[in-house]
């Protein structure tokens, strides 16, 4: 089988799970940033990794898993966000991606705290929307994605690596 392991980025988390992915991965592979990858043809799995923002996938995001989640793609979706991994808030926002990838198979999905960015904290600190301001004064993201998460996303990879016969 060959592999995708496409991310965006901006301050680096969805890039580290992403690497800890694609060293599960087995086989022919690739490792991209999306804006580079063109198209999924050629691939017979492809994970996807992106960052939330404000709170789901942003236009460009949307715009990237509506053009390369078609019918027939097989699609594993991975996700970064400062909120923590048990807050109410986040499935939500999950299932959006969900959303926007919806035309492809989605073998699984994946998701992980990765750190808030300053600057953004302190914006989201001042924003009108109570939530956001409860939110930044609440954050516990500094310093993930930690090692923990990023052995639990390599048992992930490794798992569907399983699923999909291809187990080193
Ligand atoms: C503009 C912006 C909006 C964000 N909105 C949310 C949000 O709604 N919920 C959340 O949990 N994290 C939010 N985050 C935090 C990021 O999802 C998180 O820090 C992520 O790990 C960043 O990934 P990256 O380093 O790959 O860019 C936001 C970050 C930015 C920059």
């Amino acid at each position: 089988m060959k592999f995708l392991v496409a991310y965006m980025t901006k301050t680096g988390n969805t890039k580290k799970i992403a690497e800890a992915i694609y060293g599960e991965t087995v086989g022919e592979k690739e490792l991209k940033p999306i804006e580079a990858v063109d198209s999924l043809d050629g691939y017979d799995v492809a994970f996807l990794g992106f960052p939330i923002h404000q709170m789901g996938p942003d236009k460009k995001t949307s715009k990237l898993l509506a053009k390369h989640c078609i019918k027939g793609r097989k699609v594993v979706l991975f996700i970064t966000h400062a909120a923590p991994e048990n807050a109410p808030d986040l499935q939500p926002m999950l299932a959006k991606f969900r959303g926007a990838a919806r035309e492809a198979d989605i073998i699984d999905m994946f998701d992980c705290q990765g750190e808030l960015a300053k600057g953004i904290k302190r914006i989201m600190s001042l924003m009108p929307n109570a939530k956001f301001r409860m939110w930044a004064k609440m954050d516990n993201s500094q310093g993930q994605p930690d090692q923990a998460r990023i052995d639990r996303a390599r048992a992930f990879a490794r798992d569907v690596m399983k699923k999909l016969g291809e187990a080193k």
